[in-house]
């Protein structure tokens, strides 16, 4: 019975996605759109053009992406990073940065930097991955030609001039606007939010990986110092999301005790944190085992709220130590209520709600309590959780019984998303504390719904090796 259902679902996920989500563009699939518009019987639109859904989002293409390479899809890929790489923008001020999404219209591709964005959000986390993917690619398609091309090397060299250019600040953080990643609405993510951090540090190995792959070659040797300061950015990026945003029960108690206004070099609260800043839903959800990197830092304003996808990705990318990896997969377990609840995975937890919300989200009625980005579950967030686990668990493999209970939390998930998202019309995202209800605003036939729910099968059914295919270069292979 479970069979035919997985075969059910897979089958109506496969064909959504190549016959309906993909596009083409001068002859060869692009990516995919963000939603598919969903037609009438009559065939016609069944509602206006939905806003910018039928565009092609770079940070929905991350699964899309991921997917086509376990599927050998490489040209697809390619095409991909080519397109986004024509779109770099060229204009004084954005110069370097990749566009949050793309569309042809009449044989041209109009590009959003933010400029037509809801709100003029801005996305920070598009140039990031645009990395990282090239990365994953050359690594799994061995086509180290492609990386060893002038102009994706210049790509490369005009993304790192965003990164390292002199500023005001100290810190190795990426300091950004209010809502510059998937949670693209106001809701107290500006600053150092974790999500864009973790991705820094995997673009910024992903580059210096690809600088190395070049840089014997005639005229790349200039890269020389390039690379190193590369490196040494990563470094100290590491050294601090360890120091300031790693957190356990023993580390907050070290906090609780901490003095306050320090001045000078060798001080404990650099940050001038006060110890009332630490909420009290944070005693039981930690446990007395379980780890996390919280959401941001600021002076005197650290959110010890949780994000799924910064943490995921903060395993995939070794910013945590296999033991912190552990730590986390063991918080995940203890709040599962919370986070997979009814329809895994909880954005972030827990949601503001109150004054708090009135004035973080600016009576954002799409971010109300427990909705869409404020506390919303998104099932495309669990092929993450997937692919860390799994990678984590194969180089761990003596130590087996330590994944049980996470590995059993992943197929429960995957066989909530098997028997309910074709039902429920593989919709963007699930409300409330149980996460029973589609969505208030969610799309339908949402692409990252539909290819999450293929890669959660393909790397649990098919291929679990695959869990490495975003790996970034280590930061101790080059020092
Ligand atoms: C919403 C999401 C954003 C996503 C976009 C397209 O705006 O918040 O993360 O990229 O939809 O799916």
């Amino acid at each position: 019975m479970s069979d035919i259902k997985m075969q059910e679902a897979v089958e109506s996920a496969r064909s959504l996605f190549y016959e309906k989500a993909l596009v083409q563009f001068e002859g060869e699939w692009v990516g995919a759109i963000a939603a598919i518009l969903q037609t009438s019987d009559a065939g016609t639109p069944a509602s206006a053009p939905d806003l910018n859904y039928g565009e092609i989002f770079i940070r929905d293409n991350v699964p899309v992406m991921t997917y086509l390479l376990t599927q050998g899809k490489y040209s697809a890929v390619r095409h991909f990073l080519e397109t986004c790489l024509r779109l770099q923008s060229n204009q004084p001020q954005t110069q370097g940065i990749f566009p949050t999404s793309f569309v042809e219209v009449d044989g041209q591709l109009i590009a959003d930097y933010g400029q037509r964005s809801i709100g003029r959000v801005v996305s920070v986390d598009a140039t990031l991955w645009w990395v990282i993917l090239v990365h994953a690619y050359v690594q799994k398609s061995g086509d180290r030609a492609f990386a060893e091309q002038p102009h994706v090397q210049a790509g490369l060299q005009r993304f790192l001039d965003l990164i390292l250019h002199p500023s005001f600040r100290e810190a190795p953080t990426l300091h950004v606007p209010d809502g510059a990643f998937m949670i693209d609405r106001p809701l107290e993510v500006w600053g150092a939010p974790l999500e864009i951090q973790v991705l820094l540090y995997g673009a910024l190995l992903s580059a210096a990986g690809l600088m190395q792959m070049a840089i014997g070659l005639p005229n790349f040797q200039h890269l020389g110092d390039r690379l190193q300061q590369t490196i040494d950015h990563a470094k100290r990026l590491h050294g601090y999301l360890q120091k300031y945003y790693w957190i356990t029960s023993q580390t907050i108690q070290v906090m609780r005790r901490y003095p306050t206004e320090q001045y000078g070099e060798a001080i404990e609260n650099e940050y001038n944190i006060q110890t009332e800043t630490i909420p009290d839903w944070l005693q039981s959800w930690l446990g007395d085992r379980g780890g996390y990197l919280i959401g941001n830092m600021r002076t005197g304003k650290p959110d010890f709220r949780f994000f799924t996808l910064g943490n995921c990705l903060g395993a995939m990318f070794d910013v945590l130590s296999c033991d912190q990896q552990s730590e986390l997969f063991r918080l995940i377990v203890w709040n599962q209520k919370d986070l997979a609840a009814q329809m895994p995975l909880r954005i972030c937890h827990p949601p503001i709600d109150g004054a708090d919300w009135q004035i973080k989200t600016g009576y954002d009625r799409k971010n109300l309590p427990g909705c869409y980005h404020n506390g919303g579950h998104w099932p495309c967030l669990t092929w993450f959780l997937a692919a860390a686990v799994l990678r984590q668990s194969a180089s761990d493999s003596a130590n087996h019984s330590a994944f049980t209970e996470i590995n059993l939390l992943l197929e429960s998930s995957y066989q909530i998303m098997r028997d309910q998202l074709p039902r429920k019309n593989w919709a963007e995202y699930f409300d409330g504390s149980t996460a029973g209800w589609v969505g208030q605003q969610a799309r339908l036939y949402q692409t990252w719904t539909i290819v999450g729910f293929l890669l959660m099968h393909h790397l649990l059914k098919v291929n679990p090796a695959d869990a490495g295919i975003l790996n970034v270069p280590r930061l101790q292979d080059f020092c």
